[in-house]
Order: C-alpha cells, then sequence, then structure tokens
C-alpha cells in the first residue's frame, strides 16, 4: 500500500486519523517520512495488543505453582569442580574448532542511563576510558587468540541507534576485528500508543515506535540472515549477552561446555540475589514450565519466600546471559510467539507545533523478552556466576549499576585476580579496592592468565594499568 489517501483512510477506518491532521503542512519529503511509517503498521496487531491491555493480559504469577529451577552452582566439592573442568574441556574444544559465536543484544534505548549515543559507547574503563563496546571487542579477541579460532560478532542494533553503531565501528577500525567477522543487523519496531490505543506522533513526521525488545533477536537473527551466515561458518552455539555488563565473560567455555553435554537449546547464567527485591528476573518453574519472572512480575509472597534453611527460596536472579543452539533459534526464531509485555513510558509526543517530554507516563510500549523462550526449550541448564566475577551492568546515570559503581566494581575484580597473583591491594571498610585497577581482556582474561603473565615487582598504589 503506498498511495497516500488509501492509507489515510484506512487509518481514519482504524481510529487513527489524528495521525493526518498536520498533513497538508507537510513538505514531499515529510508527508513520505510519515507514509513510511505508517505503512509499518499492523491495526490488527494493535487491536489485539490493546485488546490485551484492557483486560490486564499479564500472568499473575501468584496463581501459578512456582518452584525454584535446579542449578548448577558454584564447585565447593572436588566432584563439582571435576565437573567444571569437564564442563570447560567440552566448551575449550567446540571454541578451537569455532562453533562459538559471540551475539550482543544493543538495540535498546537506554532512556535509563540518559546518553546520547548508543549505550555500548558508554565509557567505562577505570583508567582509560575505554568503551563498553571496545571491552566486549578486546574479550573476544583475546579467547579467540587463546583458543586459535575466529570468533564471529553479530551485534543486534535498532533504528534508534544503528546508524550511530556501525559509525563507530567503522570510525575505529572495527575496533581491531576483521570486517568481515563483525555483522549488524536492525531489530523490528513496533508502535507504541497512548492509553486510549491511539498511535502516537514523535515528531511532525514520524509515528513514536520502539525496538520490538530483545526478545526480537531470535526472529532478527533469522531474517537478517545471520543464522544463515552462522550455519555457512560451521557455528552451533550462540553465546547471547547485554551490551550494558562489561563484567560478562562471553563464550565462556565452562558455560557452554555444560550446555552442549546437556544437549540444550538455551541456557542462562544465574548469581544469588544481593537481597530480594535485587532488580533481576528470577529463574524458576512456573507450572513446571522454566521461566524468567522479571522483578516487577513477581509476586510480594514468593519474592520474599525462603525455604527449609532460611535461605531465599527464589534466590537464582538472572542477569541476562544465555547460551542459545543455533538449531533451536532456527527453529522458533521466524515464528517465535513470544508474549507482549508492556511497560508505561513517557514519551515524547508532538502536539501539533511542538515536541512535548510529559512529565508523566502517557503511553505504553510494547516489548518482548527473550527469556521467554525458555517454557519452549527441550532442555536446558543454568549454572550459577559469582557477582564480583561476572556482573556489573551500568543501567543508571548514578548509584546502584552506574557507570561509577561499575568502574568500582571491575578496580575490586581486579583486585582479587592480582590477590590471588600475590600482589596486595588496599581495600576500603566497604571492601571496595582503594587502587584504580584496569587489566585489558588482551592483557589477562582471567585471574590464571593474569598470575603467568604479572611482570615481577608489580605493586598496586593508588593506580594499576595493564594492557
Ligand atoms: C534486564 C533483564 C533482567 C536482568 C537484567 C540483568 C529484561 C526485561 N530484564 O533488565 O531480567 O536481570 O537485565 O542486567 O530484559 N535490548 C535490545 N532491544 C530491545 C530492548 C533491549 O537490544 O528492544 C537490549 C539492550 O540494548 C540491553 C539489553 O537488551 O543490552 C537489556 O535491556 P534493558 O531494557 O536494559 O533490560 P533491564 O530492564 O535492565
Amino acid at each position: 500500500m503506498t498511495d497516500a489517501s488509501e492509507i489515510r483512510k484506512s487509518f481514519e477506518e482504524n481510529g487513527q486519523g489524528h495521525i493526518f491532521a498536520g498533513w497538508d503542512t507537510l513538505s514531499a519529503d515529510e508527508q513520505a517520512a510519515l507514509l513510511d511509517d505508517c505503512n509499518r503498521v499492523n491495526f490488527d496487531w494493535i487491536k489485539t495488543r490493546v485488546a490485551e491491555v484492557r483486560e490486564d493480559h499479564g500472568t499473575d504469577f501468584s496463581k501459578c505453582d512456582l518452584k525454584p529451577a535446579p542449578v548448577i552452582v558454584l564447585p565447593e566439592s572436588e566432584e563439582e569442580k571435576k565437573k567444571e573442568a569437564e564442563a570447560r574441556a567440552t566448551g575449550e574444544a567446540a571454541l578451537k574448532a569455532g562453533k562459538l559465536a559471540a551475539f550482543l543484544v544493543a538495540g535498546g534505548q537506554g532512556t535509563r542511563l540518559g546518553f546520547d549515543g548508543p549505550k555500548g559507547c558508554y565509557e567505562v574503563g577505570p583508567l582509560t576510558g575505554k568503551t563498553l563496546f571496545q571491552w566486549h571487542a578486546e574479550q573476544i579477541l583475546a579467547l579467540a587468540k587463546r583458543h586459535g579460532a575466529t570468533i564471529p560478532w553479530y551485534i543486534m542494533t535498532s533504528r534508534t541507534n544503528h546508524v550511530d553503531t556501525v559509525k563507530y565501528f567503522e570510525e575505529n577500525n572495527y575496533l581491531g576485528f576483521d570486517k568481515k567477522d563483525v555483522m549488524f543487523f536492525q531489530q523490528r519496531m513496533v508502535p507504541s500508543v497512548d492509553f486510549d490505543g491511539k498511535l502516537i506522533l514523535a515528531d511532525k513526521c514520524g509515528l513514536a515506535l520502539n525496538p520490538d525488545g530483545h526478545g526480537g533477536s531470535l526472529h532478527a537473527l533469522v531474517e537478517s540472515g545471520a543464522i544463515a551466515d552462522m550455519k555457512k561458518r560451521g557455528i552451533e552455539t550462540i553465546s547471547y549477552f547485554q551490551v550494558d555488563n562489561p563484567l560478562v565473560t562471553i563464550c565462556d567455555p565452562v558455560f557452554a561446555g555444560y550446555h552442549l553435554q546437556a544437549g540444550a537449546e538455551m541456557s542462562s547464567k544465574i548469581l544469588n540475589k544481593a537481597y530480594p527485591e535485587e532488580k533481576v528476573g528470577h529463574i524458576c518453574y512456573c507450572d513446571g514450565k522454566l521461566t524468567v519472572i522479571e522483578y516487577s512480575d513477581m509476586d510480594e509472597g514468593n519474592m520474599y519466600a525462603k525455604d527449609e534453611n532460611g535461605k531465599l527460596k527464589f534466590w537464582a536472579g538472572s542477569i541476562a546471559i544465555h547460551m542459545l543452539s543455533v538449531d533451536f533459534v532456527d527453529k522458533i526464531g521466524g515464528e517465535a510467539k513470544l508474549p507482549w509485555h508492556i511497560a508505561k513510558k513517557k514519551i515524547p509526543f508532538y502536539n501539533g507545533t511542538e515536541v512535548v517530554t510529559p512529565e508523566e507516563a502517557n503511553g505504553i510500549k510494547f516489548e518482548t523478552f527473550v527469556f521467554d523462550s525458555l517454557p519452549m526449550t527441550s532442555a536446558s541448564i543454568t549454572m550459577e556466576v559469582a557477582r564480583e566475577e561476572e556482573f556489573a551492568p551500568v543501567k543508571n546515570k548514578s548509584g546502584i549499576d552506574s557507570a561509577d559503581s561499575c568502574r568500582q566494581l571491575l578496580s575490586n575484580r581486579f583486585a582479587k585476580w592480582l590477590k590471588a597473583a600475590g600482589v596486595d591491594v588496599a581495600h576500603n571498610a566497604e571492601g571496595d579496592s582503594e587502587c584504580v585497577i584496569e587489566i585489558s581482556p588482551l592483557f589477562a582474561l582471567d585471574a590464571d592468565e593474569l598470575k603467568s603473565k604479572l611482570p615481577a615487582g608489580t605493586t598496586a598504589g593508588d593506580k594499576l594499568l595493564l594492557e
């Protein structure tokens, strides 16, 4: 459908005629831009979503039978350590055979951080100001080198940040990657609506659209040809991670090993929640199906429930790090019927003269979540990781999960590695490293590598940079 009058008629018939209120004042280019957005609108999809909101479609998890999921816990006993070593060997063999790919979801809008640009361009290096993208790149390159293999990197962006993301990579020499081993693709955008189900004009000639959530990655991996490219390269397992966490162990051989040994289709890393309300998803069985229940959807009874040992019953917090089998994504990707979640947001709108940012939530964004594909898996493993080794997300401008807390957590992790290598690091009363430390993944990927490479006589004063 390209004819303007036909499109306008269909908008009027579907109660969305207000979008064309200023049509006659638009230039030809502006009209073309608005039509382009309007052509993406599927009225049936909107009607179904709005009906779901009106019927309060969200699952009331307090009515479900919730049980903790089995977890491969941090190894303590000899038996557990032996199993971990076996998993590591399996994962390393897959890495050496070039069967793993790194997959970054970076299509989000990052509104909480209030950073003008792709979140991956945010600077987190405690001493160098290295960006999130660069941390991830160095880690993948170092791991590939260690295993003598290529690890291709697939990056999902969205219309909100695609151009800037690709530009950043181009201007920075693909962060050391061979260009052919980095593939960018965009996820879909879906319309936001106001509380009456009406589409919103984001500016004079564009609809308010938002990326379709990281669940959209399953569809986008297939539609973009990324899965076909992986198959051509012999990739069998996808290491999925979010842009905001520089501590993530990408293509973790232990995690990949457990996942492969179990013949799993999708697996998850979790950590022991720091406190009941911590803003991480809960991984559990819901009416017999493996499920992640977002912090905002967990009822209070279950959130605070304790087991017979006085430990939080739902202690396993998802940190959004997964392994996915290529065949699983290929099987469900194009058709993934993930549920739509709603988020009430402040959505900037065009009032006929200017763009206004409302003080209160004025509309709804619809998103799908990748972890909603867990119930569709035939096999899955859940593995615990140590918080200080693997979780330091940058989500907020200040306080918890901010760039400042992330930099401190990076220093803390490196201080732990240094201590294991025999170097003393001063800590304050809170247990934070007083030395600002940055160790490039290209220098050492883990504590053992650091120990083997550390120059004799290294000391940690106020600052220590190893790269
Ligand atoms: C997320 C998880 C939460 C987990 C926590 C760990 C959800 C709903 N919740 O929370 O269970 O415990 O991380 O840090 O995901 N993204 C896209 N496209 C989109 C939306 C998001 O690529 O359409 C990407 C973002 O760029 C980012 C990641 O997904 O890399 C996470 O998105 P975000 O909205 O920040 O999730 P959180 O609510 O922080």
